[in-house]
């Protein structure tokens, strides 16, 4: 019976699936732990409102659970002292250096939990892996522990997450199913009881460790590929007169392909989708699986053409020339409902009229303007002060929009519908164009109030 569960990595993961776990578990005391400080100060603050993750649903659980058998902290070491069950929830980045740079999965991060559970570690623990690994990743966790410990016993879970941010509470809540892939009966029967409190038992899996690792990989890869596989209709679609929703709903009715996941866009964004996709690619290569990899690639190839596509729309539009013309990006997260903007296509968008010197201003509702920049300035396309000169970033949707030549909407945020788009035309100059990267307007009204509308895959 677990008493005390640690969680390294007070993350996007990490943090919710804690949170969750604590109020669904009110006896077992879950402590989550991160190197950052300024991250565990904002989950340990007072006012739920600065919470350093936005998700709908979010405040309720941790006011729920804070304090009573939530606890968030930087004592790394004495987290894992305590623990019987330690998740692993760091994050697992591309490699950016040596062997497999820009594709391999980085697992520093993930060595370093192993070395400090092995150093501090003096009565036996089970180690869950929740973040992303590559398969086989436990093997090399087990190795470690076992030679680094001082003879304790470890037992290796893995427990891959697989919320969607901007529905991570729900999704915890609610799962589709939750993955438990392990060698030792009694280290998964643990497991399966804490999410036996809230989770019914025919959704909780149970697999062997490399089934469950790879699972989660080719789960994200099926989703992108769904995406990619609707954008790229999506040019087929502007080219040939089809109306990509249209084509969508027909195909999707289909109950063996399924509705979900056929929303055409200006590409997939977010952490994970393209860094899974990768190595489950450096993976397939590694295994002289030449034909498995380049599949995969494509997904991520058409996902880069249609960033590219949509910027390039943008100019060919606007008379072949963005130059010193101010155009308002709605929206900077990779999605909508969250304040997460990491690999979002705006930032890709952005970079590429950028090139052209367009005068970006950007509004989003929830991403502050200094992510904005750290996400330009890590393209390190140009020099930080051009990023500033080039790209504004403003609290209102309305000064973004005033003086307006173009609209970009580059995130699907609901409020975004409910402008007052007869007022925005008025501000903006003339011809007022709208690029919809998210099929989020409807073409019809605005083209009566005369507005020039573009959207993907129309
Ligand atoms: P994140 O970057 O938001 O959080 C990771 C945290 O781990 C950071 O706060 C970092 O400071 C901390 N950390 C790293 N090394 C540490 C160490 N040695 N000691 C203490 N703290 C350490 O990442 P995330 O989005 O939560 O993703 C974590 C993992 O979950 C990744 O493998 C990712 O692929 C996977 N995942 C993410 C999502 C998602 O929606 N973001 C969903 C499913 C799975
Ligand atoms: C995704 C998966 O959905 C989760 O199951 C998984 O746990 C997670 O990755 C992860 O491993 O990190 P997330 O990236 O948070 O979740 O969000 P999604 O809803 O999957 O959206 C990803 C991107 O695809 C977004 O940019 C979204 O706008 C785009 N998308 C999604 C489309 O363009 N069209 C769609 O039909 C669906």
């Amino acid at each position: 019976m677990i008493k005390k569960i640690a969680c390294i990595g007070a993350g996007y993961v990490g943090g919710p699936t804690m949170s969750v776990i604590a109020q669904k578990n009110p006896h077992i005391q879950v402590t989550v732990v991160d190197m950052n400080q300024a991250r565990i100060a904002a989950w340990n603050d007072p006012d739920l409102a600065n919470l350093p993750i936005y998700e709908p649903g979010l405040t309720d659980v941790v006011a729920e659970a804070r304090g009573r058998n939530l606890f968030f902290s930087t004592e790394v070491d004495q987290a894992i002292h305590e623990a019987d069950m330690i998740f692993i929830s760091v994050n697992t980045p591309t490699k950016t250096y040596g062997k497999g740079k820009g594709q391999a999965a980085d697992l520093k991060y993930i060595e370093l939990c192993a070395r400090q559970i092995a150093a501090v570690a003096s009565t036996d623990k089970i180690v869950v892996e929740k973040s992303t690994l590559p398969v086989r990743t436990a093997q090399a966790l087990k190795s470690i522990l076992d030679n680094t410990g001082s003879g304790v016993n470890f037992h290796i879970l893995s427990n891959p997450e697989f919320l969607a941010e901007g529905t991570a509470i729900s999704d915890l809540h609610h799962p589709d199913r939750v993955l438990i892939g392990g060698e030792d009966d009694r280290a998964i029967q643990a497991l399966v009881d804490i999410y036996a409190s809230w989770v019914p038992e025919d959704r909780i899996l149970t697999t062997n460790l490399w089934s469950s690792e790879l699972s989660k990989l080719v789960a994200n890869a099926f989703l992108a590929q769904r995406v990619s596989s609707i954008n790229s209709i999506s040019e087929l679609c502007e080219a040939t007169g089809a109306n990509v929703d249209e084509v969508a709903r027909a195909v999707g009715k289909d109950s063996r392909i399924g509705s979900k996941f056929l929303k055409a866009s200006v590409g997939f964004g977010g952490s994970c989708f393209q860094k899974d996709i990768l190595n489950l690619v450096y993976i397939a290569r590694s295994y002289n699986l030449h034909e498995v990899a380049d599949y995969w690639e494509q997904v991520i190839l058409l996902n880069d053409h249609q960033k590219t596509r949509f910027a390039e729309r943008i100019i060919r539009t606007m008379y072949n020339t963005v130059n010193g013309k101010h155009i308002a990006f709605l929206g900077w997260a990779f999605k909508k409902d969250t304040n997460d903007s990491r690999e979002s296509a705006a930032i890709y968008v952005a970079d590429h009229l950028l090139e052209e010197e367009a005068q970006i201003v950007v509004y989003d509702p929830k991403v502050p303007a200094e992510q904005i920049y750290r996400d330009l300035d890590a393209l390190g396309t140009r020099s930080p002060e051009d990023n500033r000169r080039l790209l504004q970033v403003v609290e209102s949707p309305s000064l973004a929009l005033q003086d307006a030549h173009a609209v970009a909407v580059l995130t699907e945020w609901d409020e975004f519908r409910t402008y007052d788009w007869a007022l925005v035309k008025q501000q903006m100059k003339r011809p007022a164009f709208v690029f919809d990267g998210r099929k989020l307007l409807n073409r019809k009204d605005l083209e009566v109030l005369g507005f020039q509308y573009y959207a993907i895959g129309e």
